[in-house]
């Protein structure tokens, strides 16, 4: 049994979302750890949705740079794990989200790079059909790639919770689907915060 730090405030912890916490896998640095830390029904829902997406996907895509792959399940201390790749730059640093990188302090200087990632994630998302619940900048990592180049890796929030998710199988609704999503992406304040430059 892997044993991780119950305290959000261990330098373990990489992150911590609305329902999950992620962890750097104690054996293995070059991935990630996710477990559940607030118990629900909608958690559980989550990671069942997630799961099968991941499923699906691994039918089809070769492409992986905008998505961590996923590993399987692991037994922890705090319950059911979840292994991914670990998302960190090529200095070693871990990859920091969207909402971290681009705050309204440091994006005058970064606003050229932010625009180009932003770009590269429709792009992604559009050529393989990656399905979204949504967009938002903290489950967007920017991934650096070398001092001059960075690319988006999403990181949480993929696949459907429709009943019948025919955007997962139909490309004409999952880009009709991700066209109304990155409308929705670009009126967020840190995005809308762009036009002024
Ligand atoms: N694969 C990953 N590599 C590095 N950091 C990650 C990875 N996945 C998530 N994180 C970090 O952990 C945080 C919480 O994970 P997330 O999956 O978004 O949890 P939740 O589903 O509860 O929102 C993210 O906002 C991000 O900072
Ligand atoms: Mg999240």
């Amino acid at each position: 049994m892997i044993v991780l730090p119950e305290d959000h405030s261990d330098p373990l912890v990489v992150g911590v979302g609305h329902h999950r916490a992620c962890y750097i896998h104690p054996q293995d640095h070059s991935k990630c750890i996710k477990v559940v830390h607030n118990p629900c029904e909608h958690a559980t829902q989550e990671i069942q949705r997630e799961l099968a997406y991941y499923r699906h996907l691994d039918g089809y895509l070769k492409d992986w740079r905008g998505l961590p792959k996923y590993y399987g399940e692991v037994e922890t201390n705090l319950g059911t794990g979840y292994v991914y790749d670990r998302i960190v730059d090529f200095d070693g640093k871990p990859s920091e989200t969207m909402q971290q990188r681009y705050n309204d302090q440091t994006l005058p200087s970064l606003h050229t790079e932010m625009k180009k990632l932003i770009e590269d994630l429709e792009r992604y998302v559009w050529d393989n059909r990656i399905v979204t619940m949504s967009i938002k900048p903290y489950n967007v990592l920017c991934h650096r790639l070398t001092p001059t180049e960075v690319f988006p890796v999403i990181c949480d929030n993929i696949g459907s919770s429709s009943f019948i998710p025919i955007e997962i199988y139909c490309s004409w609704f999952c880009h009709k689907k991700q066209k109304r999503q990155f409308a929705r992406f670009k009126q967020l304040p840190l995005i809308r915060s762009l036009d002024n430059y």
